[in-house]
């Protein structure tokens, strides 16, 4: 635009008719002049001769236009800025101007300044929400994503990150199939690609898996996004940590089921008990009124065999009665440390290196000691089993250690006792403190041992855990309460 005044006269404003922004041309001090179509359907312009564009501005916003005319009639042949006008219906308009200088003749005092205004309320209340949205889907703590019309995902928040475990760059762009754990079926799939694509929510719980391996469970939400006219955009998914409470259902499931099998255990242990007894002393009646060799032989293995029946009987009694000994106060190191001696001296254990790492500070807890220590003893001889099995699968050179660590968290003692011996398999995990789960060989082990560990351990109000992998080592994770409630 040139700034002289053939060219001014020029300026026809029926050019600027249906232009999507308000033109304006005003003289020096701000008068209105002339104006488009656009401009006087949005704003209050009457044409009157002395009207000045102030009129039609909010409050607030009159200063800078006055500067902005100040520096533009001073020189400065273009200016852009923001300020708030008020259109028809006295709405606040968020303007972006752009002014220009016609014509600088200090003589002249018509017409000489060009604003084109453009209304930017929508496009600012547009990127404002979406800034709104982007703050709050970040800053929440339900997992989220969306994903384009292909399923690939184009936006994740931080709590989606921490769920999976992936960072968002590994994400966008992917597709979730990524977290799929394969436990669905397709059908599941396309039922909830049959639901979003024709426009309806689904709703289901799904396992996935994290990056790391793990399971996670989530009540999964997901919703069509839509424009303005109804149009599919993409998707979004919420998703609900269910872990927590499918982790304490197992839970309370394996807890009722030890139970129950505690109850019968020694409903069965009372019953057999008796009749054993009477055998027993029945068997050795008889072995001291004969001298029949044979007999007296027989007789000494019938004895084993019934003091093998014993010690199984007097297990499954010991899983179920913990509670009938009196609690006491209990240095738990000591018991450790009483519990390794006895082990390390075993024929077996002369090869494993043992080392502990034990924490001094711990309180005295309320415990039976002698049971306590037995639950060491037993997890101990597993522990030496496991690593003397590790040995005999992969040569000499191989170095068996076992790991005793305790240590005081918030108002828990954790005692770790680990080895590197042969690991168990994911599969039989959940199977080792059943009863009579044993993978040794007959007459070797009843699998009892940590059946009953886990009895004691949770009469006192405590839990035990194992991780392991196989041909790497076991870890047993005991804790106990150090303010138990009875
Ligand atoms: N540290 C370990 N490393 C590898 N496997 C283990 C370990 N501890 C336990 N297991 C597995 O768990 C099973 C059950 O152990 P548990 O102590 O209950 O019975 P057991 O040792 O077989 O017999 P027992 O009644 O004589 O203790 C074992 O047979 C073994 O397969
Ligand atoms: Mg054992």
């Amino acid at each position: 635009m040139a700034d002289n005044q053939t060219n001014l006269l020029l300026l026809d404003f029926a050019l600027f008719r249906d232009m999507p922004e308000s033109y304006f041309l005003l003289d020096k001090v701000g008068t209105i002049r002339d104006f488009n179509s656009t401009a006087h359907s949005t704003y209050n312009v009457s044409g009157d001769k002395e009207q000045n564009f102030i009129g039609i501005l909010a409050p607030e916003s009159v200063l800078s236009f006055e500067h902005a005319i100040i520096r533009c009639t001073g020189g400065e042949k273009s200016i852009v800025f923001q300020i708030h006008m008020k259109d028809r219906s006295d709405r606040i308009i968020d303007a972006r101007i752009k002014m220009f200088l016609l014509n600088n003749d200090p003589e002249e005092t018509e017409a000489r300044v060009l604003l084109v205004v453009e209304d930017r309320t929508e496009a600012n209340m547009n990127a404002m929400n979406l800034t709104r949205f982007k703050y709050v889907a970040e800053h929440v703590s339900t997992p989220l994503q969306i994903t384009d019309l292909a399923g690939k995902m184009i936006f994740i928040n931080s709590a989606f990150e921490n769920e999976s475990g992936y960072l968002k760059e590994e994400l966008l762009g992917q597709n979730p199939r990524i977290f799929g754990s394969g436990k669905h079926s397709q059908k599941l799939w396309d039922n909830m690609w049959s639901s979003i694509s024709s426009g309806k929510s689904w709703i289901g719980e799904v396992e996935n898996r994290r990056k790391n391996g793990d399971t996670f469970y989530s009540h999964l939400q997901i919703s069509p996004i839509f424009d303005s006219d109804k149009k599919i955009l993409g998707y979004f998914g919420l998703h609900r940590d269910l872990t927590g409470q499918r982790n304490l259902e197992k839970q309370l499931i394996q807890t009722q089921k030890m139970e129950s099998i505690g109850t019968l255990a020694a409903g069965v242990a009372h019953e057999v008990g008796n009749p054993l007894a009477s055998i027993s002393a029945l068997a050795q009646i008889i072995q001291r009124s004969t001298k029949d060799t044979f007999i007296i032989e027989k007789l000494e293995l019938i004895k084993k065999q019934i003091n093998r029946i014993s010690k199984i009987i007097r297990d499954l009694v010991d899983f179920s009665r913990p509670s009938n000994y009196e609690l006491k106060s209990t240095d738990i190191n000591l018991n450790l440390r009483e519990a390794l001696d006895i082990v390390r001296v075993g024929k077996k254990a002369k090869d494993i290196i043992f080392k502990y790492s034990l924490d001094d500070s711990l309180p005295k807890l309320p415990l039976v000691s002698d049971q306590i220590q037995q639950v060491f003893v037993n997890i101990l001889i597993n522990a030496v089993d496991a690593v003397i099995e590790m040995k005999e699968g992969s040569g000499s050179d191989f170095i068996g250690e076992i790991n005793a660590y305790s240590v005081m968290k918030k108002d828990e003692v954790i005692i770790t006792l680990s080895d590197n011996g042969k690991g168990i398999a994911e599969k039989n995990l959940n199977k080792i403190f059943e009863p009579f789960y044993t993978t040794k060989a007959v007459g070797k082990g009843t699998g009892l041992g940590l059946w009953v560990s886990y009895g004691i351990i949770k009469s006192f109000q405590g839990d035990i855990h194992v991780q392991s992998q196989e041909n790497q080592g076991t870890s047993f994770i005991i804790t106990l309460p150090v303010n138990p409630v009875y």
